[in-house]
């Protein structure tokens, strides 16, 4: 999509991190912004600091885990601005600290798979009727570089990524087949200093019992390259909007993510034995 001038966006995920930034950048293109979060003082903030800025945004608490509240974001977002050009599909959560896949708790593999993988169901069940009735949009959903390498301790966090690569794969495909102008992009970050990658961050479910040493060891490595992380959430933003306007289905944050994914493909090959990198 190429020209974003007066076109409405609904972002989720939008009270913090990587949604606030792609929130802010959209309002700095000339766009009409839904800022959608869980029901908060940051997003009663974010909304205010950008509309008093004399950007047109709206601000709607929602749980992107239920399908009715994104139904009801649809259907205010429609009723304020008329239309949804753009739906950037962005809520996620890490979940539990990491430990080894067998030792994640069963709420916490729901939980996690329930907000990264059904809200981004949710907001396609939602938005792309609608969005058909129009002449064009785009959808963008945050996936991961998690969803494109071997990731070990987070399987929860890794397989929800790595599922919203093939769901937008398989609407790409969708939407060609029906002729529709609806692109879609599937952004990929690295490492960026946000809420997700904070000390501390988001564990919502957590389970009493410590991680294993390899597992403390993994998330010891994962909070060292957070704070060293160069590339900030606004860096993602601009890299979002570039690649939407190119037509750009993977968009990639970090430089090292093609030469770290390909790994995948040589071991398709047969010619890679998969080893655990050492962390940063
Ligand atoms: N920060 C990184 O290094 C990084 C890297 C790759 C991918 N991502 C992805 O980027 C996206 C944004 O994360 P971030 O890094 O900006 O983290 P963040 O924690 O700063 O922002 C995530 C936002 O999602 C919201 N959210 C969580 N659960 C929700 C729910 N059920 N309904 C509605 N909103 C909900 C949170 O309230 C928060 O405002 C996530 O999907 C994350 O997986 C982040």
């Amino acid at each position: 999509m190429q020209h974003l001038m007066g076109k409405t966006a609904v972002v989720t995920g939008a009270a913090s991190g990587l949604g606030l930034a792609m929130a802010g950048a959209f309002c700095r293109e000339g766009m009409r912004v839904v800022l959608a979060d869980l029901p908060s003082p940051a997003l009663t903030e974010a909304a205010h600091s950008l509309s008093d800025k004399g950007f047109a945004v709206l601000g709607v608490a929602v749980d992107v885990a239920d399908a009715a509240s994104v139904d009801a974001l649809a259907r205010r977002s429609i009723e304020h601005f008329g239309r949804v050009d753009v739906l950037c599909n962005n809520a996620g959560i890490a979940g539990d600290l990491p430990r080894e896949s067998w030792e994640h708790d069963l709420a916490n593999w729901r939980r996690v798979l329930d907000v990264n993988l059904m809200g981004v169901i949710h907001g396609i069940h939602s938005f792309i009727p609608l969005m058909l009735g129009q002449p064009d949009g785009h959808v963008i959903n945050t996936a991961s570089m998690g969803g494109l390498v071997a990731l070990p301790y987070l399987a929860p966090y890794a397989a929800s990524k790595a599922a919203l690569i093939a769901l937008s794969e398989s609407l790409e495909l969708e939407l060609n087949a029906l002729g529709a102008n609806i692109s879609v992009s599937v952004l990929c970050p690295g490492m960026v200093q946000t809420g997700l990658t904070r000390p501390g961050m988001d564990h919502s479910v957590c389970t009493a019992a410590p991680p294993s040493a390899p597992a403390q060891e993994f998330y010891q490595g994962t909070q060292k390259s957070a704070v060293q992380a160069t590339v900030s959430a606004d860096d993602v933003a601009r890299k979002a909007i570039e690649g939407m306007r190119n037509g750009q289905f993977f968009i990639l944050s970090h430089g090292g993510t093609l030469a770290t994914a390909q790994k995948r493909w040589q071991r398709l090959q047969g010619n890679f034995t998969l080893q655990q990198e050492p962390q940063a």
